[in-house]
């Protein structure tokens, strides 16, 4: 128990039950009288949604435009002809910098999923680039997504993952409700020209795509909805059902990186161009031969035949790790980058996405997500094959991905060539940030063999 002049905290959370079936967590506290009364309002003070704030506030606009990443010479050649972004965009500090605001306050980016909020006052917080977020269910059962910062003195008021009715800053106790409203605080006897309806906490774009939840840290209003930015690659992402309700989250793992985030994205985009050499087992479930990839504005496909029956292998290789990729329908894996943090593979009876956090120059972390057809809830044998096949996949190409950093930091190496059929998703990918840093996009998008399933509803 923490006792300071005006307020007496005991902290504790519990879950009852609501009208409806409905479960809701309340956050035990007991509140003497504040040091400042309210005045009027809810709890005597002015409350304003946030929805309502100003958000052209100069607050939010962060300093931008500071550094100038090296220019990409190639950028306007056909991938035929093409060479890869300069290695300092792979380990400047300065392109870092440069990539927070030009990159990742300018494109929506996925943060998590639905399953996580089930019930009003769940939340989970996290951090992209530079901008700390809180996402949480409110009392209506709308999500909404607030940055993590305390409007007295900036500290955190929400930590990892939990359930509560509002939010305190443990730093000195002020408080917001789950609309980021601001609730009280103490010892604010004296204070001149203090309204409530200035002290919520920031809110953040919010939109949801299946059980999918992404922020868009641009406040512009002229900024893109989630569904404007997919576009067709958004439809072609529903086609490969993706954003299936019989689909069940069952299961995350973490991965710490020692690359840029880039590199991480390289390592998925390249077409499995790397899958024979690195990925034996994932060769054996996926025709490698038959890949093709198909790009939308800012998503790509890369889509695989299964290996056919006939020749996969029979020698004791081809386990139930491998079997879990080609079970179900005989669909091939469809595997979706939303850039531009997320890749979603989909296969017939399950589907995992990746989650890219970028952490600096040469740092990230991939969260990676499970869900499971419903059909296979319960069946712990299956779910873990599939966790496993995958996340030795994950451990082939985090170990070559820390290795490519370690060769991007070297003077030896500055450019390279893209494999044009194969690599064409990753340099799609290396036009969309091209753009994002100096504003304009490649003329020479290739056109390649699209799959009918796609191709039928994306046309
Ligand atoms: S920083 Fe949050 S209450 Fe002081
Ligand atoms: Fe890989």
């Amino acid at each position: 128990m923490q006792i300071s002049a005006g307020l007496v905290s005991a902290a504790g959370t519990s879950v009852r039950s609501r009208p409806g079936g409905r479960q809701q967590c309340s956050r035990v506290r007991c509140v003497a009288e504040p040091a400042v009364r309210p005045q009027n309002g809810l709890n005597g003070y002015e409350q304003l949604s946030p929805s309502t704030v100003n958000l052209d506030s100069a607050v939010l606009q962060a300093p931008f435009q500071r550094f100038s990443p090296q220019p990409w010479a190639t950028a306007n050649k056909p991938i035929e002809e093409a060479s890869t972004p300069p290695s300092s965009w792979y380990k400047s500090p300065d392109t870092w910098e440069y990539e927070k605001e030009s990159v990742f306050s300018k494109n929506w980016l996925y943060v998590g999923h639905t399953g996580s909020l089930k019930k009003p006052g769940d939340f989970f917080t996290g951090k992209m680039a530079d901008n700390t977020y809180v996402v949480c269910m409110g009392e209506d059962g709308e999500l909404r997504a607030f940055h993590n910062v305390c409007r007295h003195h900036a500290a955190p008021v929400a930590n990892g993952t939990g359930c509560t009715q509002r939010f305190e800053c443990p730093y000195h106790g002020w408080e917001y409700d789950l609309e980021g409203r601001f609730r009280g605080a103490t010892q604010l006897k004296g204070i001149k020209a203090f309204y409530a309806k200035d002290q919520a906490l920031w809110p953040i774009r919010l939109e949801t795509w299946g059980h999918f939840i992404f922020l868009l840290f641009d406040n512009s209003p002229n900024a893109p909805k989630l569904r404007e930015s997919l576009q067709k690659g958004g439809i072609a992402m529903e086609a490969a059902e993706m954003e299936a309700s019989d689909l069940v989250h069952v299961h995350q793992d973490q991965y710490h990186l020692n690359c840029n985030w880039k590199v991480y994205n390289d390592n998925y985009l390249d077409g499995c161009y790397h899958c024979s050499f690195a990925h034996p087992g994932l060769s054996m479930a996926i025709d490698v031969d038959a890949y093709h990839n198909v790009m939308y504005e800012k998503v790509s496909f890369q889509v695989s035949p299964l290996t056919p029956p006939e020749a996969r292998p029979s020698n004791g290789e081809w386990d139930d790790i491998i079997a879990s990729r080609v079970e179900g329908d005989g669909r091939g894996p469809q595997y979706a980058f939303v850039y531009p943090n997320v890749m979603v593979n989909r296969y017939a009876m399950w589907m995992d996405t990746l989650q890219v956090i970028p952490q600096g120059p040469n740092k990230c972390q991939v969260n990676i997500d499970y869900w499971i057809h419903k059909s296979k809830l319960g069946d712990e044998e299956w779910t873990r094959g599939v966790i496993a096949g995958e996340d030795q996949v994950q451990r082939e190409d985090v170990s070559l991905c820390d290795l490519v950093q370690e060769g991007l930091q070297s003077n030896a190496y500055d450019v390279g060539r893209y494999a044009p059929e194969p690599e064409s998703a990753m340099w799609h990918f290396h036009q969309l940030v091209h753009k994002d840093f100096f504003g304009h996009f490649g003329q020479h998008v290739p056109q390649y063999p699209i799959d009918d399933r796609i191709h039928n509803v994306a046309e």
